[in-house]
Protein backbone atom coordinates (compact mmCIF):
# COMPACT_ATOMS: atom_id res chain seq x y z
CA UNK A 1 0.00 0.00 0.00
CA UNK A 2 2.89 2.61 0.22
CA UNK A 3 4.41 3.62 -2.61
CA UNK A 4 8.11 4.47 -2.31
CA UNK A 5 9.19 6.25 -5.34
CA UNK A 6 13.12 5.62 -5.86
CA UNK A 7 15.20 8.58 -5.07
CA UNK A 8 18.93 8.56 -5.40
CA UNK A 9 20.28 11.13 -4.12
CA UNK A 10 18.87 12.03 -0.55
CA UNK A 11 19.13 10.07 2.89
CA UNK A 12 16.49 6.71 2.99
CA UNK A 13 14.98 9.33 5.63
CA UNK A 14 14.13 12.14 3.90
CA UNK A 15 13.22 9.43 1.37
CA UNK A 16 10.62 8.31 3.33
CA UNK A 17 9.51 11.77 4.96
CA UNK A 18 8.79 13.12 1.41
CA UNK A 19 7.42 10.69 -0.57
CA UNK A 20 5.92 7.93 1.25
CA UNK A 21 2.16 8.12 0.16
CA UNK A 22 -0.82 5.94 1.71
CA UNK A 23 -3.59 5.31 0.04
CA UNK A 24 -6.65 3.65 1.24
CA UNK A 25 -8.91 1.39 -0.54
CA UNK A 26 -12.06 2.87 -2.19
CA UNK A 27 -15.20 3.20 -0.18
CA UNK A 28 -12.78 2.65 3.07
CA UNK A 29 -15.05 3.86 5.89
CA UNK A 30 -13.00 6.96 8.30
CA UNK A 31 -15.46 7.51 11.02
CA UNK A 32 -16.06 8.42 14.95
CA UNK A 33 -17.96 6.18 17.09
CA UNK A 34 -20.23 7.38 20.32
CA UNK A 35 -22.42 6.04 22.31
CA UNK A 36 -25.95 7.08 23.45
CA UNK A 37 -25.39 8.04 27.03
CA UNK A 38 -22.17 9.60 26.75
CA UNK A 39 -23.64 12.00 24.31
CA UNK A 40 -27.04 12.25 24.22
CA UNK A 41 -28.17 13.76 27.54
CA UNK A 42 -30.90 13.81 30.14
CA UNK A 43 -31.18 9.87 29.46
CA UNK A 44 -32.92 9.08 32.71
CA UNK A 45 -34.36 6.04 32.63
CA UNK A 46 -31.69 3.44 32.46
CA UNK A 47 -29.90 1.56 35.06
CA UNK A 48 -26.41 4.17 34.49
CA UNK A 49 -29.07 7.15 35.33
CA UNK A 50 -29.69 5.35 38.64
CA UNK A 51 -25.52 4.51 39.07
CA UNK A 52 -25.18 8.52 38.30
CA UNK A 53 -27.36 9.03 41.07
CA UNK A 54 -25.87 7.08 43.54
CA UNK A 55 -22.58 9.02 43.81
CA UNK A 56 -20.87 6.30 41.51
CA UNK A 57 -19.28 8.58 39.07
CA UNK A 58 -15.48 10.62 40.15
CA UNK A 59 -16.42 14.03 41.91
CA UNK A 60 -19.84 13.14 42.10
CA UNK A 61 -20.30 13.93 38.62
CA UNK A 62 -23.62 13.28 36.31
CA UNK A 63 -23.86 12.74 32.56
CA UNK A 64 -26.20 15.76 32.49
CA UNK A 65 -27.14 16.93 28.83
CA UNK A 66 -23.73 15.66 27.98
CA UNK A 67 -23.12 16.73 24.33
CA UNK A 68 -26.97 17.86 24.10
CA UNK A 69 -27.28 15.72 21.54
CA UNK A 70 -31.23 14.68 22.13
CA UNK A 71 -32.06 18.72 21.35
CA UNK A 72 -29.19 18.97 18.11
CA UNK A 73 -27.09 16.04 17.51
CA UNK A 74 -27.11 17.70 14.11
CA UNK A 75 -24.25 20.06 15.58
CA UNK A 76 -21.92 17.35 15.69
CA UNK A 77 -23.14 15.68 12.62
CA UNK A 78 -21.86 19.03 10.24
CA UNK A 79 -18.57 19.27 12.24
CA UNK A 80 -18.54 15.51 11.13
CA UNK A 81 -19.37 16.43 7.65
CA UNK A 82 -16.87 19.26 7.74
CA UNK A 83 -14.18 17.14 8.11
CA UNK A 84 -14.84 14.87 5.41
CA UNK A 85 -15.92 11.69 7.37
CA UNK A 86 -18.38 9.50 6.03
CA UNK A 87 -19.46 7.20 8.65
CA UNK A 88 -20.74 7.35 11.98
CA UNK A 89 -21.63 4.96 14.31
CA UNK A 90 -23.93 5.84 17.28
CA UNK A 91 -26.25 4.27 19.51
CA UNK A 92 -29.89 3.88 20.40
CA UNK A 93 -31.15 4.53 23.63
CA UNK A 94 -33.31 1.53 24.38
CA UNK A 95 -34.19 2.98 27.60
CA UNK A 96 -35.81 5.55 25.48
CA UNK A 97 -37.53 3.63 22.63
CA UNK A 98 -38.82 0.84 25.16
CA UNK A 99 -39.37 2.84 28.35
CA UNK A 100 -41.78 0.07 29.77
CA UNK A 101 -41.35 -3.28 28.46
CA UNK A 102 -43.43 -3.71 24.70
CA UNK A 103 -44.48 -0.10 25.20
CA UNK A 104 -42.78 2.06 22.47
CA UNK A 105 -41.77 5.78 22.29
CA UNK A 106 -43.18 7.56 19.08
CA UNK A 107 -41.42 10.66 19.62
CA UNK A 108 -38.07 9.21 20.61
CA UNK A 109 -38.52 6.91 17.35
CA UNK A 110 -38.98 9.90 15.13
CA UNK A 111 -35.94 11.80 16.58
CA UNK A 112 -33.88 8.71 15.90
CA UNK A 113 -34.94 8.96 12.52
CA UNK A 114 -34.68 12.40 12.46
CA UNK A 115 -30.71 12.11 13.16
CA UNK A 116 -30.52 8.89 10.73
CA UNK A 117 -31.91 11.13 7.83
CA UNK A 118 -29.22 14.36 8.84
CA UNK A 119 -26.65 11.46 8.43
CA UNK A 120 -27.58 10.40 5.23
CA UNK A 121 -28.35 14.07 4.28
CA UNK A 122 -24.32 15.38 5.22
CA UNK A 123 -22.92 11.81 3.30
CA UNK A 124 -22.23 10.07 6.25
CA UNK A 125 -23.15 6.49 6.69
CA UNK A 126 -24.46 5.21 10.49
CA UNK A 127 -23.78 2.05 11.73
CA UNK A 128 -25.96 1.45 14.85
CA UNK A 129 -25.43 -0.36 18.15
CA UNK A 130 -28.02 -1.93 19.82
CA UNK A 131 -27.12 -1.95 23.32
CA UNK A 132 -23.87 0.32 24.47
CA UNK A 133 -23.40 -0.43 27.99
CA UNK A 134 -27.02 0.65 28.81
CA UNK A 135 -30.60 -0.86 29.41
CA UNK A 136 -33.99 0.27 30.87
CA UNK A 137 -33.92 0.38 34.53
CA UNK A 138 -37.38 -2.42 34.22
CA UNK A 139 -34.66 -4.71 32.33
CA UNK A 140 -32.02 -4.08 35.07
CA UNK A 141 -35.00 -4.72 37.58
CA UNK A 142 -36.29 -7.89 35.98
CA UNK A 143 -32.01 -9.48 36.29
CA UNK A 144 -31.15 -8.01 32.98
CA UNK A 145 -29.24 -10.46 30.85
CA UNK A 146 -29.31 -13.07 33.96
CA UNK A 147 -32.85 -12.95 33.33
CA UNK A 148 -34.00 -16.65 31.65
CA UNK A 149 -36.41 -14.10 29.12
CA UNK A 150 -33.71 -11.53 27.99
CA UNK A 151 -33.52 -13.51 24.80
CA UNK A 152 -36.58 -13.02 24.30
CA UNK A 153 -36.71 -9.65 25.50
CA UNK A 154 -33.69 -8.02 23.57
CA UNK A 155 -35.01 -9.35 20.07
CA UNK A 156 -38.38 -7.80 20.35
CA UNK A 157 -36.58 -4.72 21.19
CA UNK A 158 -33.96 -5.60 17.96
CA UNK A 159 -37.13 -5.96 16.09
CA UNK A 160 -38.60 -2.86 16.60
CA UNK A 161 -35.60 -1.28 15.96
CA UNK A 162 -34.95 -2.44 12.76
CA UNK A 163 -38.67 -2.39 11.27
CA UNK A 164 -38.52 1.76 12.21
CA UNK A 165 -34.74 2.16 11.06
CA UNK A 166 -34.28 -0.61 8.82
CA UNK A 167 -34.59 1.70 5.88
CA UNK A 168 -32.21 3.88 6.97
CA UNK A 169 -29.54 1.98 8.41
CA UNK A 170 -27.57 -1.33 7.00
CA UNK A 171 -25.03 -2.05 9.70
CA UNK A 172 -25.86 -3.15 13.33
CA UNK A 173 -23.61 -3.98 16.18
CA UNK A 174 -25.52 -6.50 18.54
CA UNK A 175 -23.56 -4.82 21.73
CA UNK A 176 -20.54 -2.75 22.62
CA UNK A 177 -17.58 -4.74 24.59
CA UNK A 178 -19.61 -7.66 26.03
CA UNK A 179 -16.60 -8.57 27.69
CA UNK A 180 -15.76 -5.16 29.13
CA UNK A 181 -19.82 -4.82 30.59
CA UNK A 182 -19.43 -8.31 32.43
CA UNK A 183 -15.73 -7.48 33.90
CA UNK A 184 -16.38 -3.83 34.96
CA UNK A 185 -19.72 -4.67 36.23
CA UNK A 186 -18.89 -7.98 38.33
CA UNK A 187 -15.69 -8.48 38.42
CA UNK A 188 -14.16 -4.56 38.91
CA UNK A 189 -17.21 -2.87 40.61
CA UNK A 190 -16.70 -0.02 38.15
CA UNK A 191 -20.35 0.10 36.31
CA UNK A 192 -23.80 -1.11 37.53
CA UNK A 193 -24.56 -2.95 39.48
CA UNK A 194 -21.07 -2.56 41.12
CA UNK A 195 -20.13 -6.40 42.45
CA UNK A 196 -16.74 -7.28 42.63
CA UNK A 197 -14.94 -10.60 41.95
CA UNK A 198 -17.89 -12.15 40.73
CA UNK A 199 -16.27 -14.27 37.90
CA UNK A 200 -19.25 -16.80 37.49
CA UNK A 201 -21.70 -14.24 37.41
CA UNK A 202 -19.38 -12.25 34.75
CA UNK A 203 -19.49 -15.48 32.62
CA UNK A 204 -23.08 -15.93 32.42
CA UNK A 205 -23.54 -12.81 31.56
CA UNK A 206 -20.89 -12.99 28.80
CA UNK A 207 -22.88 -16.36 27.80
CA UNK A 208 -26.44 -15.08 27.98
CA UNK A 209 -25.27 -11.51 25.56
CA UNK A 210 -23.77 -13.99 23.17
CA UNK A 211 -27.41 -16.06 22.87
CA UNK A 212 -29.21 -12.53 22.69
CA UNK A 213 -26.65 -11.46 19.96
CA UNK A 214 -27.04 -14.54 18.18
CA UNK A 215 -30.85 -14.05 18.57
CA UNK A 216 -30.60 -10.45 17.16
CA UNK A 217 -28.54 -11.45 14.15
CA UNK A 218 -31.35 -13.72 13.31
CA UNK A 219 -33.63 -11.49 13.76
CA UNK A 220 -32.11 -8.47 11.19
CA UNK A 221 -31.22 -10.89 8.74
CA UNK A 222 -34.85 -12.13 8.70
CA UNK A 223 -35.68 -8.41 8.28
CA UNK A 224 -33.21 -6.94 6.34
CA UNK A 225 -31.63 -9.56 3.90
CA UNK A 226 -28.58 -7.34 2.99
CA UNK A 227 -28.10 -6.50 6.63
CA UNK A 228 -24.35 -6.07 7.82
CA UNK A 229 -24.41 -7.43 11.82
CA UNK A 230 -21.52 -7.46 13.64
CA UNK A 231 -20.60 -6.84 17.66
CA UNK A 232 -17.57 -4.61 18.94
CA UNK A 233 -15.00 -6.74 21.05
CA UNK A 234 -12.52 -5.00 23.40
CA UNK A 235 -8.89 -6.49 22.38
CA UNK A 236 -6.49 -5.39 25.07
CA UNK A 237 -2.94 -6.05 24.98
CA UNK A 238 -1.81 -8.35 28.51
CA UNK A 239 1.73 -8.59 28.82
CA UNK A 240 3.45 -10.89 31.47
CA UNK A 241 5.28 -8.07 33.86
CA UNK A 242 8.06 -10.65 34.52
CA UNK A 243 8.45 -12.57 31.39
CA UNK A 244 10.65 -15.09 32.93
CA UNK A 245 8.51 -15.65 35.86
CA UNK A 246 5.78 -18.33 35.09
CA UNK A 247 3.20 -17.11 37.52
CA UNK A 248 3.24 -13.95 35.74
CA UNK A 249 3.14 -15.47 32.31
CA UNK A 250 0.32 -18.42 33.18
CA UNK A 251 -1.39 -15.49 35.02
CA UNK A 252 -1.51 -13.39 32.19
CA UNK A 253 -2.50 -16.12 29.98
CA UNK A 254 -5.87 -17.11 32.04
CA UNK A 255 -6.49 -12.95 31.91
CA UNK A 256 -6.32 -12.59 27.78
CA UNK A 257 -8.32 -16.04 27.66
CA UNK A 258 -11.24 -14.62 30.36
CA UNK A 259 -11.30 -11.04 28.87
CA UNK A 260 -10.24 -11.52 25.35
CA UNK A 261 -11.03 -15.19 24.09
CA UNK A 262 -14.13 -16.15 25.84
CA UNK A 263 -16.50 -14.54 23.69
CA UNK A 264 -14.90 -14.81 20.67
CA UNK A 265 -14.76 -18.71 21.09
CA UNK A 266 -18.20 -18.80 21.63
CA UNK A 267 -18.89 -17.25 17.94
CA UNK A 268 -16.19 -19.12 16.51
CA UNK A 269 -16.52 -22.37 17.59
CA UNK A 270 -20.28 -22.31 18.84
CA UNK A 271 -18.83 -23.17 22.95
CA UNK A 272 -16.41 -21.61 25.50
CA UNK A 273 -13.79 -23.45 26.49
CA UNK A 274 -12.91 -25.78 28.99
CA UNK A 275 -14.42 -25.96 31.93
CA UNK A 276 -16.57 -22.71 31.16
CA UNK A 277 -18.37 -24.67 28.69
CA UNK A 278 -19.95 -27.01 31.10
CA UNK A 279 -21.41 -23.83 33.16
CA UNK A 280 -23.06 -21.72 30.95
CA UNK A 281 -25.56 -23.77 28.76
CA UNK A 282 -25.77 -24.51 25.15
CA UNK A 283 -24.24 -21.72 22.78
CA UNK A 284 -23.77 -24.14 19.51
CA UNK A 285 -26.10 -21.93 17.70
CA UNK A 286 -24.14 -18.98 18.02
CA UNK A 287 -21.21 -20.20 15.74
CA UNK A 288 -20.54 -18.14 12.91
CA UNK A 289 -23.28 -15.64 13.64
CA UNK A 290 -21.95 -12.23 12.73
CA UNK A 291 -21.10 -10.31 8.91
CA UNK A 292 -18.46 -8.59 10.48
CA UNK A 293 -15.89 -8.34 13.55
CA UNK A 294 -15.62 -5.08 15.02
CA UNK A 295 -12.77 -4.29 16.85
CA UNK A 296 -12.20 -1.61 19.45
CA UNK A 297 -8.49 -1.27 20.56
CA UNK A 298 -7.23 1.01 22.77
CA UNK A 299 -4.33 -0.26 25.37
CA UNK A 300 -1.73 -2.67 26.59
CA UNK A 301 -1.54 -3.72 30.43
CA UNK A 302 0.90 -5.66 32.32
CA UNK A 303 0.24 -8.10 34.12
CA UNK A 304 1.88 -9.99 37.86
CA UNK A 305 1.02 -12.81 39.91
CA UNK A 306 -0.24 -10.68 42.97
CA UNK A 307 -1.76 -12.91 45.98
CA UNK A 308 -2.91 -9.28 47.46
CA UNK A 309 -5.22 -9.57 44.63
CA UNK A 310 -7.36 -12.65 45.31
CA UNK A 311 -10.63 -11.10 44.44
CA UNK A 312 -9.11 -10.85 40.12
CA UNK A 313 -7.61 -14.27 40.01
CA UNK A 314 -4.49 -12.56 41.79
CA UNK A 315 -4.02 -10.68 38.80
CA UNK A 316 -2.45 -7.36 39.38
CA UNK A 317 -2.86 -5.66 35.52
CA UNK A 318 -0.66 -2.65 35.61
CA UNK A 319 0.61 -0.18 33.40
CA UNK A 320 4.27 0.92 33.77
CA UNK A 321 5.10 4.55 34.50
CA UNK A 322 7.56 4.77 31.06
CA UNK A 323 5.22 3.36 28.29
CA UNK A 324 3.35 6.39 26.25
CA UNK A 325 -0.25 7.39 28.38
CA UNK A 326 -3.29 9.30 27.88
CA UNK A 327 -4.41 11.60 30.84
CA UNK A 328 -4.89 9.66 34.13
CA UNK A 329 -7.89 8.47 36.08
CA UNK A 330 -8.81 8.95 39.50
CA UNK A 331 -7.12 5.89 40.57
CA UNK A 332 -5.67 3.79 38.14
CA UNK A 333 -3.87 4.77 34.49
CA UNK A 334 -6.18 4.52 31.71
CA UNK A 335 -3.52 2.15 30.06
CA UNK A 336 -0.97 2.34 27.79
CA UNK A 337 -1.63 4.29 24.03
CA UNK A 338 -0.28 1.55 22.20
CA UNK A 339 -0.90 1.64 18.64
CA UNK A 340 0.73 -1.80 17.97
CA UNK A 341 -2.16 -3.53 19.39
CA UNK A 342 -4.23 -2.49 16.42
CA UNK A 343 -2.07 -5.12 14.48
CA UNK A 344 -2.53 -7.90 17.33
CA UNK A 345 -6.23 -7.73 17.08
CA UNK A 346 -6.30 -7.93 13.29
CA UNK A 347 -3.85 -10.89 13.38
CA UNK A 348 -5.83 -12.52 16.21
CA UNK A 349 -9.40 -11.89 14.36
CA UNK A 350 -8.56 -12.33 10.84
CA UNK A 351 -8.78 -16.21 11.24
CA UNK A 352 -12.61 -15.86 11.53
CA UNK A 353 -12.23 -14.62 7.77
CA UNK A 354 -14.84 -11.65 8.43
CA UNK A 355 -14.57 -8.60 7.25
CA UNK A 356 -13.03 -5.88 10.19
CA UNK A 357 -14.16 -2.88 11.27
CA UNK A 358 -11.96 -0.78 13.99
CA UNK A 359 -14.57 0.69 15.54
CA UNK A 360 -12.87 2.51 18.33
CA UNK A 361 -9.27 3.29 19.10
CA UNK A 362 -8.49 6.56 21.11
CA UNK A 363 -7.32 8.22 24.00
CA UNK A 364 -8.19 10.64 26.61
CA UNK A 365 -5.95 13.51 25.92
CA UNK A 366 -6.83 17.06 26.75
CA UNK A 367 -4.12 18.77 25.46
CA UNK A 368 -3.39 16.54 22.60
CA UNK A 369 -0.10 15.50 23.72
CA UNK A 370 -0.38 12.16 22.03
CA UNK A 371 -3.27 11.64 20.64
CA UNK A 372 -2.00 12.46 16.96
CA UNK A 373 1.03 10.23 17.18
CA UNK A 374 -1.36 7.75 17.99
CA UNK A 375 -3.40 8.28 15.17
CA UNK A 376 -0.71 8.52 12.61
CA UNK A 377 0.67 4.93 14.07
CA UNK A 378 -2.61 3.50 13.80
CA UNK A 379 -3.18 4.74 10.01
CA UNK A 380 0.26 3.33 9.41
CA UNK A 381 -0.62 0.01 10.93
CA UNK A 382 -3.69 -0.19 8.88
CA UNK A 383 -1.97 0.32 6.29
CA UNK A 384 0.53 -2.39 6.63
CA UNK A 385 -2.04 -4.86 7.53
CA UNK A 386 -4.35 -3.89 4.26
CA UNK A 387 -1.39 -4.61 2.07
CA UNK A 388 -0.73 -7.90 3.96
CA UNK A 389 -4.51 -8.81 2.60
CA UNK A 390 -6.69 -8.30 5.73
CA UNK A 391 -9.33 -7.07 5.11
CA UNK A 392 -10.49 -3.72 6.53
CA UNK A 393 -12.85 -2.06 5.63
CA UNK A 394 -12.83 1.04 7.96
CA UNK A 395 -11.61 3.03 11.16
CA UNK A 396 -13.85 4.71 13.54
CA UNK A 397 -12.48 7.06 15.92
CA UNK A 398 -12.84 7.39 19.45
CA UNK A 399 -14.54 10.35 19.26
CA UNK A 400 -15.72 13.31 17.78
CA UNK A 401 -16.56 15.00 20.65
CA UNK A 402 -15.37 15.23 24.55
CA UNK A 403 -18.23 13.27 26.43
CA UNK A 404 -19.37 11.75 29.24
CA UNK A 405 -16.84 8.73 30.34
CA UNK A 406 -18.92 6.87 32.48
CA UNK A 407 -17.37 6.48 36.03
CA UNK A 408 -14.89 8.78 35.04
CA UNK A 409 -17.51 11.20 34.43
CA UNK A 410 -16.20 14.58 32.86
CA UNK A 411 -12.20 13.80 33.35
CA UNK A 412 -11.02 12.30 30.56
CA UNK A 413 -11.13 13.88 27.09
CA UNK A 414 -11.14 11.59 24.12
CA UNK A 415 -12.30 14.07 21.56
CA UNK A 416 -11.05 15.30 18.34
CA UNK A 417 -12.77 18.32 19.49
CA UNK A 418 -12.80 19.78 22.88
CA UNK A 419 -16.42 20.50 24.55
CA UNK A 420 -16.85 23.17 26.74
CA UNK A 421 -20.15 21.30 29.02
CA UNK A 422 -21.15 24.23 30.27
CA UNK A 423 -21.20 26.58 26.80
CA UNK A 424 -21.53 23.55 24.44
CA UNK A 425 -18.90 25.56 22.91
CA UNK A 426 -16.45 23.06 20.44
CA UNK A 427 -12.93 23.78 19.56
CA UNK A 428 -11.20 21.49 17.48
CA UNK A 429 -7.84 20.17 18.25
CA UNK A 430 -5.07 19.43 16.03
CA UNK A 431 -5.85 15.89 16.31
CA UNK A 432 -8.93 17.08 14.51
CA UNK A 433 -7.56 18.55 11.80
CA UNK A 434 -5.25 15.78 11.33
CA UNK A 435 -8.06 12.89 11.28
CA UNK A 436 -9.89 15.38 8.77
CA UNK A 437 -6.59 15.68 6.45
CA UNK A 438 -6.84 12.00 6.47
CA UNK A 439 -9.93 11.33 5.71
CA UNK A 440 -10.29 13.93 2.72
CA UNK A 441 -7.31 12.88 1.32
CA UNK A 442 -8.34 8.57 2.03
CA UNK A 443 -4.51 8.50 2.99
CA UNK A 444 -1.86 10.05 4.16
CA UNK A 445 1.66 11.20 3.49
CA UNK A 446 4.04 11.04 5.80
CA UNK A 447 4.50 14.72 5.57
CA UNK A 448 1.63 15.24 7.44
CA UNK A 449 2.08 12.81 9.63
CA UNK A 450 5.57 14.88 10.90
CA UNK A 451 3.99 17.56 10.89
CA UNK A 452 1.11 16.67 13.14
CA UNK A 453 2.99 14.18 15.27
CA UNK A 454 4.64 16.17 18.24
CA UNK A 455 5.99 13.24 20.14
CA UNK A 456 9.19 12.59 18.06
CA UNK A 457 9.38 8.69 16.66
CA UNK A 458 12.47 8.33 18.57
CA UNK A 459 11.61 9.36 22.38
CA UNK A 460 8.84 6.72 22.63
CA UNK A 461 10.15 3.34 23.47
CA UNK A 462 11.64 1.27 21.54
CA UNK A 463 8.61 -1.50 20.76
CA UNK A 464 5.99 1.11 19.90
CA UNK A 465 7.91 2.36 16.76
CA UNK A 466 7.25 1.51 13.47
C1 LIG B 1 -16.21 2.25 25.32
C2 LIG B 1 -16.55 3.72 25.26
C3 LIG B 1 -15.61 4.49 26.15
C4 LIG B 1 -14.21 4.29 25.63
C5 LIG B 1 -13.15 5.06 26.39
C6 LIG B 1 -14.73 1.98 25.20
O1 LIG B 1 -14.39 0.81 25.87
O2 LIG B 1 -16.92 1.54 24.35
O3 LIG B 1 -17.89 3.87 25.64
O4 LIG B 1 -15.93 5.84 26.24
O5 LIG B 1 -13.88 2.93 25.75
O6 LIG B 1 -13.04 4.60 27.70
Amino acid sequence: MVSFASGENSSPKDQFVSRAWMNFPDGFLWGISTAAHQVEGRNENNQWSDWECSGHIRNGERSGIACDWWNNAERDFDLAREMGLNALRMSIEWSRIEPQPDQWDLQAIKRYRQMLEGLHQRGIRPMLCLHHFTHPRWFERDNGFLSTNAEDIFERFTRRVVAEFGDLCGYWVTFNEPNVFAALGYVLGEFPPGEKGKIGTALRILHSMARCHERAYRAIHELQSHAQVGWAHNYAIFEPARAAFPPDRWITRLVNHLFNETFLAIIDHGKSLFPLNLLNGNVRHVQGACDFVGLNVYSRFHVSFSLRHASQLFANVFVPADVPQGDSGAEKPYGEAYPAAIRLAVERFSRLGKPIYILENGVPDAQDRIRPWLIVNAVKELDRLIAKGNDIRGYFHWTLTDNFEWSEGWGLRFGLVALDSSTQQRTMRPSGHLYSAIAKANGMSLDLAERFAPVPVEDLPSDSRF
